[in-house]
């Protein structure tokens, strides 16, 4: 009987020892502790002792009972800082502010120059494209500046090599598409230019220009002012106005300044606009038939009108921005503003 109740015990305390959950531990309890387990069964058989026997094997059956029991509930309280543990790690604290995902958008100068072109097509304009690392050729000779005109000044730009420079303006796009194609053409070109200018509030190294050609046949200045005031008009609202200066670029003839209307001021005057009501967004004028005769056009046959608008101009102008370096700075504040 002594062996019988170490046997049981030792059977107990492995099988407690050794289960891996909760479920394993209750069956092995049930089948030991239970209330009829294998210990009560054990026990009830003391009953058929002789009677000095019986407490000697009782006592016995005691302790191994109470050993029994204590490693059950050492095994159980392991069990539970197990599962504890684990769900510690796992735990989903929902108190905690959530982690918004946050959602792209486009640049607003590209969302500017996008909004530009979709007049243009509207139009019946095509999109064309050209090299931002350029030559001097198409970035000057083709356009009819003279060797050493002053007008080259304000297009000081940074040299790669002897003969490649970042374009200073996507007017040499004009050239590369009159090469490729007879009239009628009209093309609006996008894209990003360079400069050797300070940077200040109004200036910057890199900055886009939307660039528009038309050649055709009897294509007159009434055209050319006819298609900006609609572009302008699309893109401002109704109170928008044009107004023209006489202007000089070498490859046009008559050349114009465009100013719009100050959206800020609404005309008026103000700091933006150095109290003029106007602001200047761009260049254009006829062809210069010295251009169309370098690309091979009968210029007794065609002319076109050309313009040059600065996309970060119209870009302050739309959304009030006082700063040009903002576009560039890469602030999300500020982008996530537009
Ligand atoms: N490319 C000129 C500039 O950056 C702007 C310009 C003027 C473009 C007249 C034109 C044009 O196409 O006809 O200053």
């Amino acid at each position: 009987m002594e062996d019988k109740l170490e046997q049981l015990r030792d059977e107990a305390v492995g099988a407690f020892q050794n289960a891996e959950d909760n479920e394993q531990l209750e069956q092995a309890r049930v089948e030991y502790l239970g209330r009829h387990g294998r210990l009560r069964e054990a026990m009830a058989s003391i009953a058929n002792l002789p009677e000095e026997r019986r407490p000697t094997i009782g006592n016995l059956a005691n302790r191994a009972s109470r050993e029994m029991e204590q490693v059950y509930q050492q095994r159980q309280q392991e069990l539970a800082q197990q599962t504890a543990a684990q769900e510690s790690g796992e735990r989903i604290d929902v108190t905690l502010p959530g982690r918004a995902s946050r959602v792209g958008r486009r640049h607003p100068l590209l969302a500017t120059l996008d909004e530009m072109i979709e007049i243009f097509l509207g139009l019946g304009f095509t999109v064309a494209e050209g090299p931002e690392v350029e030559n001097y050729y198409y970035s000057f000779e083709a356009l009819n500046y003279p060797e050493f005109h002053p007008a080259m000044d304000e297009q000081m730009t940074f040299y790669i090599g002897d003969d490649a420079l970042l374009r200073s303006q996507t007017s040499p796009v004009q050239i590369r598409v009159m090469e490729q194609q007879q009239p009628p053409v009209r093309i609006v070109a996008p894209g990003r230019c360079f400069r050797r200018d300070t940077v200040d509030a109004t200036h910057c190294h890199t900055f886009y220009q939307l660039e528009g050609l038309l050649v055709d046949e009897g294509v007159t200045f009434a055209d050319l002012k006819g298609t900006l005031e609609v572009f302008a008009r699309e893109m401002f609202g109704p109170s928008c106005h044009m107004r023209f200066r006489p202007d000089f670029f070498p490859f046009t003839e008559p050349s114009a300044e465009i100013a719009l209307t100050c959206i800020i001021c609404g005309g008026e005057g103000c700091r933006a606009c150095e109290q003029t009501g106007w602001m200047e967004v761009g260049g254009s004028g006829m062809v210069d038939p010295n251009v169309l005769a370098g690309v091979g056009y009968d210029t007794e046959k065609y002319t076109g009108f050309a313009f040059g608008v600065g996309v970060e101009r119209l870009a302050m102008l739309r959304h009030g921005i006082d700063d040009i370096r903002l576009f560039y700075s890469g602030d999300m504040r500020f982008l996530a503003q537009l």
